[in-house]
């Protein structure tokens, strides 16, 4: 992947060009306080009035108790000022007026989409400024786009470190995940689709196949295919309606971008999925899309993906591109924003990353139960 790839997916450099067909959203360039905010990963104060008021009612036989107990805490230095970020925090205000008093936010490639646990509603929708800064300050995501967006570049050098940064708001839409797909494009050709969400198995989208298939495929012509200017991309689409196809987010052609039901080998074409595509093609084409992938997934080099049975694939005479969406609920995979959330350690624990942390967690169960039999004996003397 290539450092002018991944520029070309940021927000600001391609929202001109397709405002017709995606949601509309404003961009706010981060100025230098506010960057050195969000960089910051001391305490987690947001910035003063970003949020509105909140307006206690006190109960009056109460009140000289609320009145001491909140007043050690400023006594003792407990409040931590957040920053004066107005002008920004006013812009934003205006920006949400704007978009309809709703906006999901983003900064220049992700979205805090692993944040939305500590949001309020447990959702991106924001309707003030302070809601924006606490999903910000709390994604990993966000930390990805701020502290290494050409991680996976291999020609990443010095000055690429220094380029701008934008607030994205875009205009909040309810979007329902069984609708929305994600495109792979591979020399100019579209040679994959996928459902975006893989955590469920929608029967809507086996039910409708071909229609979705077809919307994508006539939408990515006409809007997309001689207009972004890479061979190698990813685009997610949304599909609420027949013959209503709207653009989401480019995305790199690389492992940062989840591959979904496919693999990365596969789709830079490392793999044999053309021969296997192929076979597919090989059989009568009315049967291919009820065909199993099982016998694909045998050739696959990385196939870790033991529910692939589940995975649907539709291959037309055309051959690509090819569908692949979840055909019945054992298919589906886990969310990969369950992790976030749960702290840390026990995330490390359960996934075996840090094995040392296992041995001490295990040691000092055995630790417990020494420490619990020794105290029983001491009782039964
Ligand atoms: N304007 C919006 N309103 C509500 N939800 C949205 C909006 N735009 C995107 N989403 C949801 O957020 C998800 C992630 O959005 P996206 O822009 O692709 O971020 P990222 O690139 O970080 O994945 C989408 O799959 C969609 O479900
Ligand atoms: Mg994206």
């Amino acid at each position: 992947m290539k450092v002018e790839e991944v520029l070309s997916c940021s927000f600001p450099s391609w929202y001109d060009k397709f405002k017709k067909c995606t949601i509309k959203s404003l961009v706010l360039p981060v100025t230098p306080e506010v960057l050195r905010y969000l960089q910051d990963d001391g305490t987690l104060v947001l910035p003063e009035g970003s949020q509105p008021e909140l307006v206690y009612k006190r109960n009056s036989e109460n009140e000289d108790d609320d009145v001491e107990d909140w007043d050690h805490c400023e006594k003792s230095g407990g409040v931590v000022q957040g920053p004066k970020l107005e002008e920004f925090s006013s812009k934003m205000q205006d920006a949400i007026k704007r978009l309809g008093g709703s906006v999901f936010p983003k900064l220049n490639w992700s979205a805090p989409k692993d944040a939305s646990w500590i949001a309020f509603n447990n959702s991106l929708r924001c309707c003030t400024p302070g809601d924006v800064y606490l999903l910000l300050k709390s994604s990993s995501f966000i930390t990805h786009d701020l502290t290494a967006p050409f991680k996976d570049c291999d020609d990443v050098n010095e000055s690429d470190t220094d380029h701008e940064y934008y607030l994205v708001l875009r205009q909040w839409m309810e979007i329902n995940p069984a609708f929305e797909f994600r495109c792979f494009i591979r020399n100019k050709e579209l040679i994959g689709i996928c459902q975006r969400d893989v955590s469920q198995s929608y029967s809507c989208i086996s039910a409708d196949q071909a229609n979705i298939r077809s919307d994508i495929i006539s939408f990515w012509r006409e809007n997309i295919e001689n207009r972004f200017p890479l061979p190698n991309y990813v685009v997610d689409v949304y599909r609420p309606a027949k013959d209503h196809v709207i653009l989401l987010d480019f995305n790199p052609f690389g492992e940062t971008t989840d591959c979904l039901l496919f693999t990365w080998p596969e789709l830079k074409g490392v793999e044999e999925t053309r021969q296997c595509s192929d076979r597919i093609l090989d059989c009568d084409v009315s049967e291919a899309p009820e065909r199993s992938l099982e016998e694909q997934n045998a050739r696959n080099v990385d196939s870790n993906r033991e529910m692939n049975e589940h995975i649907d694939t539709q291959v037309s005479q055309s051959s690509t591109p090819e569908f692949r969406f979840i055909s019945d609920a054992t298919g589906v995979q886990p969310s990969p924003y369950m992790q976030y959330g749960l702290p840390v350690d026990i995330v490390d624990l359960s996934t075996g990353q840090d094995p040392m942390k296992l041995l001490d967690f295990l040691q000092m169960k055995i630790q417990n139960e020494e420490d619990e039999s020794s105290d029983d004996e001491e009782v039964s003397s």
